[in-house]
């Protein structure tokens, strides 16, 4: 039983294999506190923790007496204007403009967890407690949902709030998750980065009041991710304290962190309130998206596994998420808009005798599109580019025994289209006021029922005029100079929910009518990898820099939360085209192993040597990949730390074999080999290794080729002789004897 609640006592607590996370009623007032979140603990009465007996919590006969029992006690959903001043769960506001609320317990239910709307996780194996909570004088009703699945670590939380009252009311802020806690010397991690460097890890102490991260630009975005790790000062990949906290949404979100006078942490996140209100009328309900909460004593190691094993079996539905994904080749870097029908069939004939499996066309086969100036929208084929049309073409690369997948932009439309001439109002802008550009391109209304119809017949039309395997759905700005036509002005700040809300209903469209399309989601880079997009497609593309060593580090920083099998990864061409870096075409591949696997770049003019060897690193992919995608991932080093080297590895579950890499980006003069302690191995079973060897495709024993135990790997480690030259790799295949 996972879930366990003491009616008497009011104490909730729900288990998973390692953890438990607790929560409770007072007394008086009927308070809703966060008792505890950390490694699973016998069923004994901790309410003491809530510390309602001390100063300065003392609590009052009349709760009303004393505000400063609401501003300290630890709230598991507090809200705005009665007297806790931290940051709010949620905040409504009335038709006269009044904004205070109070929440106090009014029931629970325990049930089986059925699967409910996309985006969010699904499971036969799953409870889900609902703790309802009520505001008598604004007749409303939040219920807070809490899901856990027997195999999982994981918690995922989100809330129900419902206006029972015969009147209108605002949601200014209605957040997914909150938890109070004590701050015992805990640091703050956040991914951020930019353009071509998504999800950096960065590190600091927690300091007071408000820190966090979060987006206002319609999509989870490059510079800032929706997670929060809260871990011990003394938390590394393998022990300390992580709890990790993941919205699984795609657009604006906010993820903090607040410390309030007594040390205490209010942890929460769900979407922005910034750009955020939504109307709720007598007897509707809003549901806010889903969060993850992971905790892990395995420092963030043992987080991010629970995370990646979560989204594999709860998350991922795509049929393709067991599945080995095709090889393929995507023209974008190899011509970007510059190609015809016989440069794609030339590459894709190249392609195929190398055995890559699926060139994917990208940017710039509709309408008149030779830049980024025109077109989107307009998606019908440019004739003049690709003569005879796109079935001729995905014929011909069938026939070379390819698949074909094509890249759209769905959600944009060109100032110069035929779309936009017909359809100026589709474009997000407000009236009067001259849009916002970037790459020349407004942002089409999803939100509108109408302009998602035509979306969709426009993708339809193109996927059923060949056979097109994969799509690539790209979105290449964020959204600005909000304003909807399709809605009235006390809705206007419902439309970046709308629109991401209109872009769930289309790729749900859209796998519904082609089940077994492989999608993966895109936005100029990495901006929406997210898990609220993974619930329609399996992988994502993690980042336009494809140079090998930046990806080190965006490649960490994603699979801090997200599994491997979900990075979308590809070899490209030297020198590099965003740093300019040259790096050996193997590590190339090494780096690319860890996510998807793919290429990028113009296989018909690379130098002769590179593209000798595609079969090589074909066989290797096959060879492994299966281990990357299932493993359990254990992070061995980081460039980002050492600035030296990097190392991860993936080891089967069943702890029979694992693939350890390791990238010496920085190769040292006169000094040791390095000695590297291998993680995740059963102590008890012995292992050989061995090490890929490129040239001849094959394994060879490594190092003194003797068998070592698990335990003698991970606590006297093995030696990495040192490389000649910057950004070597190796690849090494530890069996079970
Ligand atoms: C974005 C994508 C790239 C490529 C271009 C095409 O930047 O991230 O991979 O598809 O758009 O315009």
């Amino acid at each position: 039983m996972s879930i366990a609640v003491n009616e008497q006592e009011r104490i909730f607590r729900l288990d998973t294999p390692d953890t438990s996370y607790i929560c409770a009623v007072t007394d008086d007032p009927g308070y809703l506190g966060h008792v505890y979140y950390g490694p699973r603990i016998p069923d004994d009465d901790i309410r003491c923790l809530l510390r309602t007996s001390e100063n300065p919590y003392i609590p009052s006969m009349n709760k009303r007496d004393k505000l400063s029992f609401t501003d300290c006690y630890p709230m598991e959903y507090p809200v705005y204007g009665t007297g806790d001043f931290r940051e709010p769960a949620l905040k409504i506001r009335t038709p006269e403009g009044y904004c205070a609320a109070e929440l106090n317990y009014a029931g629970y239910s325990v049930e089986n967890f059925k699967t409910g709307p996309v985006p969010g996780v699904y499971g036969d194996n799953g409870q889900v407690l609902t703790i309802k909570l009520k505001d008598d004088c604004l007749k409303l009703e939040v219920l807070l949902k809490y899901t856990v699945f027997d195999d999982c670590n994981a918690v995922i939380r989100h809330s129900e709030i419902i206006n029972n009252s015969s009147s209108t009311l605002f949601l200014e802020r209605a957040l997914s998750a909150s938890f109070d806690m004590d701050n015992e010397d805990y640091e703050l991690i956040t991914l951020n980065g930019s353009w071509a460097r998504e999800r950096h890890i960065n590190r600091k102490p927690i300091g007071y009041g408000f820190q966090g991260v979060y987006s206002d630009r319609g999509e989870t975005s490059h510079q800032h991710h929706p997670f929060l790790g809260i871990v011990s000062k003394d938390c590394t990949q393998s022990r300390g304290e992580a709890i990790g906290v993941n919205l699984i949404y795609s657009g604006n979100f906010i993820a903090s962190v607040y410390e309030g006078q007594f040390d205490n942490l209010r942890v929460m996140t769900g979407i922005d309130p910034e750009s955020f209100e939504w109307k709720l009328n007598a007897g509707e309900s809003f549901v806010t998206p889903q969060a993850a909460l992971v905790y892990s004593a395995e420092g963030l190691g043992g987080m991010s596994r629970s995370f990646h094993d979560l989204y594999r079996e709860h998350l991922i539905r795509s049929p393709w998420k067991d599945k080995a994904r095709p090889i393929l080749i995507n023209n974008w870097e190899a011509t970007y808009f510059d190609f015809n029908e016989e440069k794609l069939l030339a590459i894709a004939k190249e392609a195929a005798a190398c055995g890559i499996e699926m060139l994917v066309m990208d940017d710039g086969w509709f309408g008149k599109r030779n830049d980024d100036n025109s077109s989107l929208g307009d998606w019908n084929v440019n004739e003049n580019k690709l003569k005879g049309g796109l079935k001729k073409l995905v014929d011909g690369v069938n026939a070379l025994g390819l698949k074909f997948g094509i890249w759209f932009e769905p959600e944009m439309i060109s100032p110069d289209s035929d779309l936009y001439r017909a359809h100026p109002d589709w474009a997000i802008a407000v009236p009067g006021r001259t849009a916002g550009l970037a790459r020349n391109q407004y942002v089409l209304d999803i939100s509108r029922s109408e302009v998602r119809d035509h979306v969709f017949r426009s993708l339809a039309d193109i996927l059923d005029s060949a056979n097109i395997e994969y799509v690539k759905w790209d979105m290449n700005r964020p959204l600005s100079d909000l304003a909807s036509l399709g809605l009235e002005a006390d809705r206007q700040k419902e439309l970046s929910h709308r629109y991401v809300q209109g872009v769930y209903e289309l790729q749900g469209r859209l796998m519904e009518r082609y089940p077994d399309l492989l999608l993966e989601n895109c936005s100029g880079g990495g901006a929406r990898f997210d898990a609220g997009m993974l619930c329609f497609s399996p992988q994502i593309w993690c980042s336009d820099d494809t140079d090998a060593i930046e990806r080190l580090l965006i490649q960490e920083g994603t699979a801090l939360v997200y599994p491997l099998s979900a990075m979308g990864a590809h070899v490209s061409d030297c020198p590099n085209h965003t740093v300019g870096r040259v790096t050996p075409f193997e590590t190339r591949g090494y780096v690319a192993l860890a996510g998807t696997f793919g290429y990028e770049l113009d296989i018909t003019r690379i130098p002769e040597a590179d593209r000798a060897m595609i079969p090589g690193q074909v066989k290797m992919y096959h060879m492994y990949n299966e281990l990357v995608a299932a493993g359990d991932y254990y992070r061995l080093a980081s460039y980002s730390g050492n600035n030296s080297y990097d190392s991860w590895m993936c080891v089967r579950k069943d702890k029979s074999e694992a693939l350890l890499t390791f990238i010496q980006v920085k190769g040292r003069p006169n000094a040791h080999s390095r000695k590297l302690k291998v993680e995740g191995l059963d102590p008890g079973k012995t292992y050989r290794i061995y090490r890929f060897d490129m040239e001849t495709v094959s394994e060879v024993p490594y190092g003194d080729g003797k068998a070592y135990h698990g335990s003698t790997l991970a606590n006297a480690g093995l030696i990495i002789n040192n490389m000649w030259g910057d950004n070597k790799g190796i690849l090494l295949h530890i069996k079970e004897e």
